[in-house]
């Protein structure tokens, strides 16, 4: 499909219907990893007051490394998944020692940081076109391309996508647009297709399937 057609339309959409998040007025990559961490498995809207106090009590990478554990797990009370605060004290500790990783293996070699994680980081923080494969996403490009599996078996496949797509100019933006796409229009039921800025090149809307796709593992 066309590639910069796509990036075009998606970028434009951004600029006009974006959300503005509050790790995104920053580019410092230790904030952009704690947002990236609490929003793995917590919504937008519960992150965004625990993101702000966390800052507050943890400005810095330092700050995180030399606090006791207790105090760390007390900061994340209310987020669940526990581990994710553990690991964030332990990364801290390494990235105190070495410095914040710029590239994806080292980024994720660090605890609790996955590829897709790594990818939020490095394009949000260092403006790397590195594309990313999360739950919205995935759902974004199930329906561009009318995928006829459910995606979790189609990975390979959707990720290939997804590297094609990524802007290799604007990786920040267009990550996060991407995002917003899939949490704001293309939605699990009643996406907006008719304000989606890919609606024209999207299969299923083009097939008018958009309300069966993804497939899912139960039906
Ligand atoms: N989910 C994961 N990363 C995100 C981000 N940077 N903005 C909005 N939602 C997200």
């Amino acid at each position: 499909f066309l590639v910069s057609e796509l990036r075009s339309r998606l970028l434009d959409w951004y600029a006009t219907s974006g959300r503005s998040l509050p790790w995104r007025e920053t580019r410092d990559p230790y904030r952009i990893w704690i947002s990236e961490i609490m929003l793995q498995q917590t919504q937008v809207k519960t992150v965004i007051p625990y993101f702000d106090r966390w800052i507050q009590q943890f400005p810095s990478v330092q700050s995180l490394a030399d606090a006791e554990l207790q105090t760390v797990l007390k900061a994340w009370e209310g987020l669940g998944y526990y581990a994710r605060a553990r690991n964030l004290h332990r990364a801290a500790k390494q990235i105190a020692e070495t410095g914040f990783p710029t590239d994806l293996d080292s980024i994720q070699a660090l605890p609790g940081i996955g590829r897709t994680t790594a990818g939020g980081i490095l394009s949000a923080a260092f403006d790397q076109p590195i594309s990313i494969l999360d739950g919205n996403v995935k759902r974004v490009l199930a329906r561009l391309i009318a995928l006829d599996k459910v995606p979790n078996k189609a990975l390979t496949q959707l990720w290939a996508i997804s590297d094609q797509l990524i802007d290799p100019e604007n990786g920040r933006d267009f990550n996060q647009a991407l995002m917003d796409l899939g949490a704001t229009v293309c939605t699990p039921k009643n996406p907006a297709c008719l304000v989606c800025p890919w609606r024209s090149h999207c299969k299923a809307y083009n097939l008018g399937v958009q309300s069966e796709l993804p497939m899912s593992e139960t039906r």
